[in-house]
């Protein structure tokens, strides 16, 4: 039978990204992605009818204010967006007796643990966000059941502004870039990940699954590395603390996750970070190729 999977949130960074991979996947399914213009899951009574109607069998909740340091200065909004909202989502989906997958945060963590982190260990947020995404946690938890709860960090993709596009921008305007280096975790490229939900989705996973690409680093590294493979490593990096850069939301110190359960029940791993940012890069137009490299091709 044909069923439909709903995606909300599907024009963000990660939801656009997503849309391709599932329509891809699913070919017997009809996909059907909403963001802001379809939906505001502020509403309850507006998403709870407007799910409803549309009966689906899968809902991919990805819907959230995204602003971290946004959600630090307005929490009213942030608790509105990522928590309320989601809990109407759980609620349709509830009534439609769809299947949940909700899109949660390594910034429910507080980065204390020094070693990866396990679906199991105890949540404690440091920020605005962080608190609002794990009350939405918690509402998919009591509203749907057999919900699927995502955990994802640091992401960068093609379709929205992200780390990697903000170091290559300021890469043309400065000649030194600050960055933090007392914060740890692994970027995650959106593509890596949507196929890691289509996988889970596919497995008909339950319960709460950490999702990264493997490896670590600190955003001074990632930095290194964005500016290394564009071949634009002639920029100064200065390595500076959390505390100097000042942002109105703290961050954990280390939110590295450990992804084995995704590894022991669908057998996926994703691949080094490294390795998917050069491939970002590549499909951007934006890896450099070194002269040396040049020079051997000629010279062959
Ligand atoms: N980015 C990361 O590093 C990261 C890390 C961990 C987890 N996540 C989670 O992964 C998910 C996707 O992240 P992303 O980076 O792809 O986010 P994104 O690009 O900000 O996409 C979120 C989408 O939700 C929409 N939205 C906001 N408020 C809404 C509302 N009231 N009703 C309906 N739609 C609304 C946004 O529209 P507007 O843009 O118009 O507001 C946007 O299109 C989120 O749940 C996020 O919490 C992200």
């Amino acid at each position: 039978m044909r069923r439909t999977i709903l995606v909300i949130g599907a024009k963000g960074m990660l939801g656009t990204d997503l849309m391709t991979v599932l329509r891809a996947g699913f070919p017997n399914d009809e996909v059907v992605g909403w963001d802001v213009g379809e939906i505001d899951i502020q509403q309850e009574e507006e998403t709870v009818t407007k799910i409803e109607k549309l009966r689906p069998s899968v809902v991919v909740h990805l819907a959230a204010y995204t602003d971290v340091d946004g959600c630090e200065v307005d929490e009213e909004r942030a608790f509105a967006i990522n928590a309320e909202g989601t809990k109407h989502v759980a609620q349709a989906v509830s009534r439609c007796r769809a299947k949940m997958v909700y899109l949660s945060t390594d910034y429910v963590f507080d980065g204390n643990k020094r070693e990866p982190y396990l679906e199991s260990d105890a949540p404690h947020p440091l920020n605005v966000y962080g608190r609002s995404k794990l009350q939405g946690e918690h509402y998919v938890q009591a509203w749907a059941e057999e919900a699927l709860i995502i955990r994802a960090q640091w992401l960068y993709g093609r379709y929205g502004k992200n780390f990697v596009t903000s170091i290559l921008r300021q890469a043309t305007e400065k000649k030194a870039l600050s960055i933090v280096d007392d914060q740890t975790g692994s970027p995650t490229y959106t593509f890596d990940l949507a196929k890691a939900i289509s996988v889970l989705i596919q497995f008909d996973a339950r319960g709460i699954f950490h999702v990264a690409n493997s490896g670590l680093c600190t955003w001074y590294a990632f930095g290194q590395m964005v500016l290394r493979l564009s071949g634009m490593d002639k920029v100064r990096v200065i390595p500076i603390s959390s505390e100097e850069l000042g942002r109105p939301a703290v961050r954990p110190s280390y939110s590295v996750f450990d992804c084995q359960k995704l590894k022991r029940e669908t057998g996926l791993a994703l691949r080094h970070w490294p390795e998917a940012v050069r491939d970002y890069l590549t499909i951007q137009g934006l890896t450099h190729v070194r002269p040396e490299h040049q020079e051997k091709q000629g010279e062959k």
